[in-house]
């Protein structure tokens, strides 16, 4: 039986894929590290200092710790002042009828995003008040492919993974809600969330009845 849902943040609430996107691409362009789309495609649900060794990689250079942490910070400052120009008017279409209808109909929801400005991005977007619970980057050790954030997310809903259905857009987001034991629904092409439970191109079209007929004997 479900009683709640757990949602990633970014690429399923909102598209802050493309600030995230922006100030990489502008931490690499001083670097004069190669860092493009494909690249970026990669870190899409990955924590922040595991997307910086994947771009180091990827250009095969030689950083030490300490300035890795450093220059993750900065991309974050990028990606703070960013952030200042998202409003409410930058849900993902269908996102914030989703939470809405969810609030209306009595289920619990939890965020389950490995973002550590999880937070900020809520309340630039007035989405706060949708939410019962937030698990983010802050809450745990390890992160997606890992479950720890969606566990925590239902542990905080008092409701069991099998309990919940986890909403993601990331490949290793998927990985994760299925190592946890939650039912999934990936958003975006085959390729990258084929392996969720049920798929959606976009929010849009993920509705709670498009869900429920989805999942027709687990409500
Ligand atoms: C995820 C994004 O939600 O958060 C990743 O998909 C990002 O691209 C990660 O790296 C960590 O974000 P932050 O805000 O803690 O740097
Ligand atoms: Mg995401």
């Amino acid at each position: 039986m479900i009683k709640g849902f757990i949602f990633d943040l970014d690429g399923v609430i909102t598209d802050t894929a493309e600030q995230h996107f922006e100030a990489w691409k502008k931490l690499a362009d001083e670097l004069g590290w190669i860092f493009d789309r494909k690249v970026n495609e990669k870190l899409r649900g990955v924590s922040r200092m595991a997307s910086i060794n994947i771009i180091k990689d990827h250009n095969k250079a030689n950083v030490d710790e300490d300035t890795l942490f450093h220059l993750a910070e900065k991309k974050n400052n990028y990606y703070k002042e960013a952030l200042k120009e998202l409003s409410q008017d930058d849900f993902l279409p269908g996102a914030k009828e989703l939470l809405i209808h969810l609030k209306r109909e009595g289920f619990k929801v939890a965020l389950g995003s490995s973002s550590k400005n999880a937070k900020t991005v809520l309340s630039q977007l007035q989405a706060t008040p949708y939410f019962d619970a937030v698990a983010d980057g802050n809450s745990t050790k390890r992160s997606k492919p890992e479950p720890d954030i969606f566990l925590f997310g239902a542990k905080a809903l008092k409701l069991k993974p099998e309990e919940c259905i986890v909403f993601e857009d990331a490949e290793s987001g998927v990985d994760a809600a299925k190592k946890g034991g939650f039912h999934s629904v990936g958003i975006g092409p085959k390729g990258r969330v084929g392996h969720a439970d049920v798929r959606f191109e976009t929010m849009k079209e993920a509705t709670l009845f498009a869900v429920k007929s989805s999942f027709k004997n687990l409500f």
